[in-house]
Protein backbone atom coordinates (compact mmCIF):
# COMPACT_ATOMS: atom_id res chain seq x y z
CA UNK A 1 0.00 0.00 0.00
CA UNK A 2 1.19 3.42 -0.66
CA UNK A 3 0.17 7.09 0.08
CA UNK A 4 0.03 9.62 -2.25
CA UNK A 5 0.02 12.78 -0.14
CA UNK A 6 2.56 15.12 -2.13
CA UNK A 7 4.28 15.04 -5.37
CA UNK A 8 7.99 15.97 -3.72
CA UNK A 9 7.75 12.54 -1.82
CA UNK A 10 6.92 10.12 -4.93
CA UNK A 11 9.53 8.64 -6.73
CA UNK A 12 10.04 10.15 -10.25
CA UNK A 13 9.96 6.63 -11.33
CA UNK A 14 6.35 6.07 -9.90
CA UNK A 15 4.98 8.91 -11.19
CA UNK A 16 6.17 8.07 -14.73
CA UNK A 17 4.50 4.51 -14.30
CA UNK A 18 1.43 6.20 -13.08
CA UNK A 19 1.09 8.05 -16.06
CA UNK A 20 2.05 5.13 -18.77
CA UNK A 21 -0.13 2.99 -17.36
CA UNK A 22 -3.07 5.73 -17.59
CA UNK A 23 -2.25 6.16 -21.00
CA UNK A 24 -2.70 2.93 -21.64
CA UNK A 25 -5.51 2.47 -19.96
CA UNK A 26 -7.17 6.03 -21.94
CA UNK A 27 -6.32 3.99 -24.80
CA UNK A 28 -8.33 1.26 -24.47
CA UNK A 29 -11.25 2.68 -23.32
CA UNK A 30 -12.50 4.60 -26.40
CA UNK A 31 -15.35 2.66 -27.14
CA UNK A 32 -16.38 2.35 -23.37
CA UNK A 33 -19.26 3.54 -21.50
CA UNK A 34 -18.80 5.87 -18.74
CA UNK A 35 -19.29 3.67 -15.95
CA UNK A 36 -18.51 0.06 -17.95
CA UNK A 37 -15.27 -1.41 -15.70
CA UNK A 38 -11.95 -1.77 -17.42
CA UNK A 39 -10.79 -5.15 -18.44
CA UNK A 40 -10.05 -7.46 -15.32
CA UNK A 41 -11.49 -5.05 -12.91
CA UNK A 42 -8.17 -4.54 -11.37
CA UNK A 43 -9.80 -3.14 -8.09
CA UNK A 44 -13.32 -4.88 -8.25
CA UNK A 45 -14.84 -5.14 -4.69
CA UNK A 46 -12.50 -2.54 -2.87
CA UNK A 47 -14.32 0.41 -1.23
CA UNK A 48 -13.01 3.96 -1.86
CA UNK A 49 -13.76 6.69 1.18
CA UNK A 50 -14.27 9.87 0.06
CA UNK A 51 -14.22 12.96 2.77
CA UNK A 52 -14.73 16.48 1.63
CA UNK A 53 -14.22 19.26 4.28
CA UNK A 54 -14.20 22.22 1.15
CA UNK A 55 -16.46 21.91 -1.74
CA UNK A 56 -15.64 19.80 -4.87
CA UNK A 57 -17.20 19.13 -7.95
CA UNK A 58 -14.30 17.46 -10.18
CA UNK A 59 -12.17 15.72 -7.75
CA UNK A 60 -15.12 14.04 -6.76
CA UNK A 61 -16.36 12.95 -9.59
CA UNK A 62 -13.77 11.80 -11.36
CA UNK A 63 -12.56 9.61 -8.16
CA UNK A 64 -16.10 8.52 -8.92
CA UNK A 65 -15.90 7.36 -11.99
CA UNK A 66 -12.10 6.13 -11.50
CA UNK A 67 -13.04 3.57 -9.05
CA UNK A 68 -15.95 2.26 -10.40
CA UNK A 69 -13.77 1.75 -13.93
CA UNK A 70 -11.78 -0.51 -11.86
CA UNK A 71 -14.52 -2.12 -10.75
CA UNK A 72 -14.71 -1.07 -7.20
CA UNK A 73 -17.09 1.34 -5.28
CA UNK A 74 -17.10 4.74 -3.33
CA UNK A 75 -18.80 6.77 -0.80
CA UNK A 76 -18.73 10.41 -0.21
CA UNK A 77 -18.92 11.88 3.64
CA UNK A 78 -19.57 14.83 4.75
CA UNK A 79 -17.28 16.12 7.35
CA UNK A 80 -19.72 18.05 9.75
CA UNK A 81 -22.06 14.47 10.21
CA UNK A 82 -19.34 12.61 11.44
CA UNK A 83 -18.39 12.53 15.44
CA UNK A 84 -14.85 13.41 13.99
CA UNK A 85 -16.40 16.99 12.85
CA UNK A 86 -18.40 17.82 15.64
CA UNK A 87 -15.26 16.81 18.40
CA UNK A 88 -17.50 14.06 19.66
CA UNK A 89 -14.82 11.11 18.38
CA UNK A 90 -10.46 11.09 17.95
CA UNK A 91 -8.98 11.37 14.44
CA UNK A 92 -7.54 7.96 15.52
CA UNK A 93 -10.82 6.04 15.95
CA UNK A 94 -12.27 7.62 13.39
CA UNK A 95 -9.24 6.26 10.91
CA UNK A 96 -9.39 2.92 12.93
CA UNK A 97 -12.86 2.76 11.22
CA UNK A 98 -12.08 4.17 8.29
CA UNK A 99 -9.60 1.22 8.02
CA UNK A 100 -12.34 -1.26 8.93
CA UNK A 101 -14.74 -0.65 6.73
CA UNK A 102 -12.36 0.80 3.77
CA UNK A 103 -10.03 0.13 1.64
CA UNK A 104 -8.87 3.45 0.97
CA UNK A 105 -9.79 7.20 1.98
CA UNK A 106 -9.20 10.36 -0.13
CA UNK A 107 -9.54 13.55 1.76
CA UNK A 108 -9.75 17.23 1.12
CA UNK A 109 -9.04 19.81 3.71
CA UNK A 110 -7.72 22.43 5.41
CA UNK A 111 -5.37 21.20 7.16
CA UNK A 112 -1.88 19.51 5.95
CA UNK A 113 -1.47 18.49 9.47
CA UNK A 114 -4.86 16.29 9.80
CA UNK A 115 -3.47 14.70 6.42
CA UNK A 116 -0.77 13.69 8.01
CA UNK A 117 -2.30 12.35 11.13
CA UNK A 118 -4.87 10.33 9.29
CA UNK A 119 -1.49 8.89 7.26
CA UNK A 120 -0.44 8.13 11.20
CA UNK A 121 -3.25 5.99 11.84
CA UNK A 122 -4.99 4.49 8.55
CA UNK A 123 -3.25 1.03 7.49
CA UNK A 124 -5.27 1.68 4.34
CA UNK A 125 -4.11 4.70 1.66
CA UNK A 126 -5.06 8.15 2.11
CA UNK A 127 -4.89 10.17 -1.36
CA UNK A 128 -4.40 14.08 -0.72
CA UNK A 129 -7.48 16.08 -2.36
CA UNK A 130 -6.26 19.13 -1.98
CA UNK A 131 -4.92 20.53 1.15
CA UNK A 132 -3.31 23.82 1.90
CA UNK A 133 -0.30 22.85 0.55
CA UNK A 134 -0.87 20.81 -2.79
CA UNK A 135 -3.06 19.32 -5.31
CA UNK A 136 -0.40 16.55 -6.50
CA UNK A 137 -3.34 14.24 -8.02
CA UNK A 138 -4.74 17.81 -10.33
CA UNK A 139 -1.20 18.73 -11.20
CA UNK A 140 -0.11 14.74 -12.11
CA UNK A 141 -3.01 14.65 -14.57
CA UNK A 142 -1.71 18.40 -16.34
CA UNK A 143 1.72 16.55 -16.83
CA UNK A 144 -0.27 14.04 -18.15
CA UNK A 145 -2.73 16.49 -20.39
CA UNK A 146 0.28 18.97 -21.40
CA UNK A 147 2.32 15.21 -23.39
CA UNK A 148 -0.89 14.13 -24.83
CA UNK A 149 -1.45 17.22 -26.40
CA UNK A 150 2.37 18.59 -26.99
CA UNK A 151 3.47 15.01 -27.65
CA UNK A 152 6.54 15.50 -26.11
CA UNK A 153 8.10 14.68 -22.78
CA UNK A 154 7.26 18.00 -20.67
CA UNK A 155 10.97 18.22 -20.07
CA UNK A 156 10.96 19.90 -23.53
CA UNK A 157 8.66 22.35 -22.83
CA UNK A 158 8.35 25.70 -21.16
CA UNK A 159 5.50 26.46 -18.52
CA UNK A 160 4.46 29.55 -17.03
CA UNK A 161 2.32 30.05 -14.27
CA UNK A 162 0.59 33.38 -14.42
CA UNK A 163 -1.18 33.84 -10.83
CA UNK A 164 -1.23 33.41 -7.57
CA UNK A 165 1.42 31.30 -5.11
CA UNK A 166 -0.89 28.75 -4.22
CA UNK A 167 -1.85 24.60 -3.78
CA UNK A 168 -1.98 23.74 -7.27
CA UNK A 169 1.34 26.08 -7.77
CA UNK A 170 3.28 23.90 -5.37
CA UNK A 171 2.18 21.18 -6.69
CA UNK A 172 3.69 22.24 -10.04
CA UNK A 173 7.03 23.66 -8.63
CA UNK A 174 7.40 19.62 -7.20
CA UNK A 175 6.41 18.45 -10.57
CA UNK A 176 9.18 20.79 -12.39
CA UNK A 177 11.47 19.32 -10.08
CA UNK A 178 10.64 16.07 -10.40
CA UNK A 179 9.79 16.09 -14.21
CA UNK A 180 12.56 18.79 -14.96
CA UNK A 181 10.57 21.07 -16.70
CA UNK A 182 11.47 25.12 -17.38
CA UNK A 183 8.91 26.58 -15.02
CA UNK A 184 8.13 30.32 -14.97
CA UNK A 185 5.82 32.22 -12.39
CA UNK A 186 4.48 35.49 -12.96
CA UNK A 187 2.73 37.50 -10.18
CA UNK A 188 2.89 40.41 -7.80
CA UNK A 189 5.80 41.20 -5.63
CA UNK A 190 3.42 40.00 -2.48
CA UNK A 191 2.58 37.06 -3.90
CA UNK A 192 5.56 35.30 -4.86
CA UNK A 193 5.45 31.16 -3.51
CA UNK A 194 6.72 30.69 0.31
CA UNK A 195 10.42 30.49 0.58
CA UNK A 196 9.91 26.98 1.83
CA UNK A 197 8.85 25.44 -1.23
CA UNK A 198 11.22 27.83 -3.65
CA UNK A 199 14.24 26.18 -0.87
CA UNK A 200 13.33 23.20 -1.26
CA UNK A 201 13.43 23.40 -5.14
CA UNK A 202 16.86 25.29 -4.90
CA UNK A 203 18.03 22.63 -3.04
CA UNK A 204 17.50 19.91 -5.77
CA UNK A 205 19.31 22.76 -8.06
CA UNK A 206 16.31 23.73 -9.60
CA UNK A 207 16.01 27.11 -11.28
CA UNK A 208 12.76 28.15 -11.02
CA UNK A 209 12.23 32.30 -12.53
CA UNK A 210 9.61 34.55 -11.07
CA UNK A 211 8.77 37.71 -12.54
CA UNK A 212 6.32 40.82 -11.10
CA UNK A 213 5.98 41.21 -14.74
CA UNK A 214 3.21 38.60 -16.69
CA UNK A 215 4.15 39.44 -19.57
CA UNK A 216 7.66 38.05 -19.42
CA UNK A 217 6.60 35.31 -17.62
CA UNK A 218 4.83 34.37 -20.67
CA UNK A 219 7.33 34.82 -23.38
CA UNK A 220 7.80 31.93 -24.90
CA UNK A 221 5.44 29.81 -23.15
CA UNK A 222 4.50 26.50 -24.57
CA UNK A 223 1.64 26.50 -21.84
CA UNK A 224 0.24 29.11 -19.49
CA UNK A 225 -1.49 27.98 -16.50
CA UNK A 226 -3.91 29.66 -14.27
CA UNK A 227 -6.04 29.37 -11.34
CA UNK A 228 -8.33 31.75 -8.88
CA UNK A 229 -6.82 34.66 -7.35
CA UNK A 230 -9.26 34.04 -4.84
CA UNK A 231 -8.75 30.23 -3.36
CA UNK A 232 -11.44 28.33 -1.23
CA UNK A 233 -11.25 29.78 2.16
CA UNK A 234 -8.22 32.27 1.31
CA UNK A 235 -8.82 34.76 4.34
CA UNK A 236 -7.10 37.55 3.04
CA UNK A 237 -8.32 40.79 1.78
CA UNK A 238 -10.42 39.61 -1.79
CA UNK A 239 -11.02 43.06 -2.78
CA UNK A 240 -7.26 44.08 -2.81
CA UNK A 241 -6.16 41.06 -3.81
CA UNK A 242 -8.37 40.81 -7.04
CA UNK A 243 -6.96 44.66 -7.50
CA UNK A 244 -3.49 43.83 -6.56
CA UNK A 245 -3.60 40.74 -9.96
CA UNK A 246 -5.42 43.13 -12.62
CA UNK A 247 -2.60 43.19 -14.56
CA UNK A 248 -1.88 39.41 -14.57
CA UNK A 249 -5.08 38.53 -16.34
CA UNK A 250 -4.97 35.93 -19.13
CA UNK A 251 -5.86 38.18 -22.29
CA UNK A 252 -5.23 38.26 -25.79
CA UNK A 253 -1.98 40.63 -25.22
CA UNK A 254 0.03 38.26 -22.70
CA UNK A 255 -0.99 35.09 -25.01
CA UNK A 256 0.66 36.88 -27.83
CA UNK A 257 4.25 36.61 -25.36
CA UNK A 258 3.75 32.81 -25.37
CA UNK A 259 4.79 30.65 -28.45
CA UNK A 260 1.71 30.58 -31.40
CA UNK A 261 0.88 27.04 -30.42
CA UNK A 262 1.07 27.40 -26.59
CA UNK A 263 -2.40 26.05 -24.62
CA UNK A 264 -4.17 27.60 -21.40
CA UNK A 265 -4.82 25.38 -18.53
CA UNK A 266 -6.47 25.67 -15.79
CA UNK A 267 -8.04 23.57 -13.16
CA UNK A 268 -10.94 25.32 -12.79
CA UNK A 269 -13.07 26.99 -11.38
CA UNK A 270 -12.48 29.73 -12.93
CA UNK A 271 -12.71 33.14 -11.55
CA UNK A 272 -12.11 36.88 -13.11
CA UNK A 273 -8.60 35.99 -13.64
CA UNK A 274 -8.95 34.84 -17.16
CA UNK A 275 -10.99 36.89 -19.98
CA UNK A 276 -13.79 34.71 -21.44
CA UNK A 277 -12.38 34.94 -25.36
CA UNK A 278 -9.17 33.02 -24.05
CA UNK A 279 -11.06 30.70 -21.66
CA UNK A 280 -13.35 29.52 -24.53
CA UNK A 281 -10.52 29.88 -27.64
CA UNK A 282 -9.25 26.66 -28.91
CA UNK A 283 -5.80 27.46 -27.04
CA UNK A 284 -7.73 26.53 -24.08
CA UNK A 285 -7.88 22.94 -22.98
CA UNK A 286 -9.43 22.84 -19.74
CA UNK A 287 -12.16 20.27 -20.40
CA UNK A 288 -9.88 17.85 -21.97
CA UNK A 289 -7.60 18.21 -18.91
CA UNK A 290 -10.79 17.93 -16.88
CA UNK A 291 -11.57 14.94 -18.24
CA UNK A 292 -8.23 13.35 -18.19
CA UNK A 293 -8.25 13.36 -14.03
CA UNK A 294 -10.45 10.05 -14.51
CA UNK A 295 -7.99 7.99 -16.34
CA UNK A 296 -4.88 9.41 -14.43
CA UNK A 297 -6.57 8.79 -10.72
CA UNK A 298 -7.35 5.04 -12.11
CA UNK A 299 -3.32 4.73 -12.39
CA UNK A 300 -2.99 6.88 -8.92
CA UNK A 301 -5.49 4.21 -7.30
CA UNK A 302 -3.94 1.57 -8.98
CA UNK A 303 -0.31 2.35 -7.31
CA UNK A 304 -1.69 3.20 -4.03
CA UNK A 305 -2.97 -0.37 -3.79
CA UNK A 306 -0.15 -1.91 -5.27
CA UNK A 307 -1.95 -3.12 -8.28
CA UNK A 308 0.00 -0.79 -11.49
CA UNK A 309 0.86 -2.96 -14.22
N1 LIG B 1 -9.90 21.23 -9.95
C1 LIG B 1 -10.55 20.72 -8.90
O1 LIG B 1 -9.96 20.11 -7.99
O2 LIG B 1 -11.89 20.93 -8.91
P1 LIG B 1 -12.90 20.68 -7.73
O3 LIG B 1 -12.58 21.70 -6.66
O4 LIG B 1 -14.25 20.89 -8.32
O5 LIG B 1 -12.71 19.29 -7.21
N1 LIG C 1 -6.38 26.82 -5.64
C1 LIG C 1 -7.76 26.41 -5.67
C2 LIG C 1 -7.89 25.13 -6.41
C3 LIG C 1 -9.29 24.61 -6.52
C4 LIG C 1 -9.38 23.30 -7.21
C5 LIG C 1 -8.29 26.29 -4.26
O1 LIG C 1 -7.56 25.81 -3.37
O2 LIG C 1 -9.42 26.69 -4.04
Amino acid sequence: MRHFINLKDIPLRDLRRILNDAKKRKKLRSKFNTLENDTKSPLKGKLLIQMFEKPSLRTRLSFYLAIKQLGGGTITLRSNELHLGKGGESLEDTAKILSTYGDGFILRTDSDQKIDNFRQFLSIPIINGLSPSSHPTQVLSDVFTIEEIKKKPISKLNISWIGDSNNVLNSLIAASVKFSFTLNIGCPKNYEPKKIILDWAKNKNKDIKIFNDPKKAASKADVIFSDKVISLNDKTNKKKKISDFKKFKINNELMSKAKKDCIFLHCLPRGTEVEDNIFKSNKSKVWLQALNRVHVQKSILLYCFNKLR
